[in-house]
């Protein structure tokens, strides 16, 4: 039975307002309103049985309180990743700090140059990892990423992207064989065999729930997709994300869960 016990999470700093965005979903961020969501947040992880870790605010990168794109963290190797993104890829040093308290030397593996990698592009399904080849994750990135899993007795396939920020923005795995799936994921063949809740399509930015010890943290204000998480036996913790979508940024995206 997977369990998470630790979560790592960054506060959001003053300079999120110039964070990256796509504009899907328009306005700058309200810096207080965000730091109030952020709170509710670690509450609502507090909620899930782990244990929260939280970093202080980093100033010198607008999109630092997305802590799940600099590393990926699985069972047995903490996996320090390569932000596609260049005013983000400064961020792994201060993360990688971090999870030296959590991970021993051996076990912390690294995505290299020319490769790139961000954590919002993988999605585990017990011992499988997808990985969306992305803006952001090349595939350069992806070898490397699978070389690393095949030393842990992982594996990875490739999940090719054309219209989303990351993979988890459109498709994500809460356990028990359960896919929430939106978007240009819905007639992938490889998550066809899965139990999948086909998200509507004015509902799509919830496609990004997370799976939290049993319970599932969803966005607020997306009724449909709270129902079809509840009707597939979850409790269910509802937390606004208003702040971060404006960055493209959803649940998942702010947290490392191991
Ligand atoms: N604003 C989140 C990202 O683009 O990485």
């Amino acid at each position: 039975m997977k369990r998470f016990n630790h979560v790592i999470v960054r506060r959001p700093c003053k300079a999120m307002i110039q964070g990256i965005t796509s504009g899907l979903y328009p306005g700058k961020p309200d810096y207080k309103l965000a730091l109030d969501q952020h709170g509710a947040y670690i509450e609502a992880l507090k909620k899930c049985d782990v244990d929260v870790t939280i970093l202080p605010p980093d100033e010198d990168y607008p999109d630092s309180c997305f802590v799940e794109d600099p590393a990926v963290l699985t069972e047995k190797c903490a996996i320090i990743t390569n932000p596609g993104a260049a005013s983000r890829n400064g961020e792994t040093s201060s993360i990688e700090e971090t999870i030296r308290k959590f991970y021993p030397e051996e076990r912390i593996e690294h995505i290299c140059h020319p490769g790139t990698l961000e954590g919002g592009d993988v999605m585990m399904c017990g011992d499988h990892f997808y990985v969306g080849r992305s803006q952001r994750t090349n595939e350069e990135g992806i070898r490397q990423f699978a070389d690393i899993l095949g030393k842990y007795g992982y594996y990875c396939s490739e999940v090719k992207l054309e219209e989303v920020l990351h993979l988890k923005t459109g498709v994500n795995y809460l356990e028990n064989n359960n896919l929430l799936v939106s978007g240009e994921f819905i007639h992938k063949p490889e998550f066809q065999k899965y139990n999948r809740y086909v998200i509507p399509e004015e509902e799509a930015y919830a496609a990004n729930c997370i799976w939290v010890n049993g319970r599932v943290i969803v966005p607020a204000g997306y009724p449909a997709v709270l129902k079809a998480v509840q009707t597939m036996g979850y409790e269910t913790i509802e937390v606004d994300t208003s702040e971060f979508r404006k960055l493209d940024g959803g649940l998942s995206c702010l947290s490392l869960r191991f």
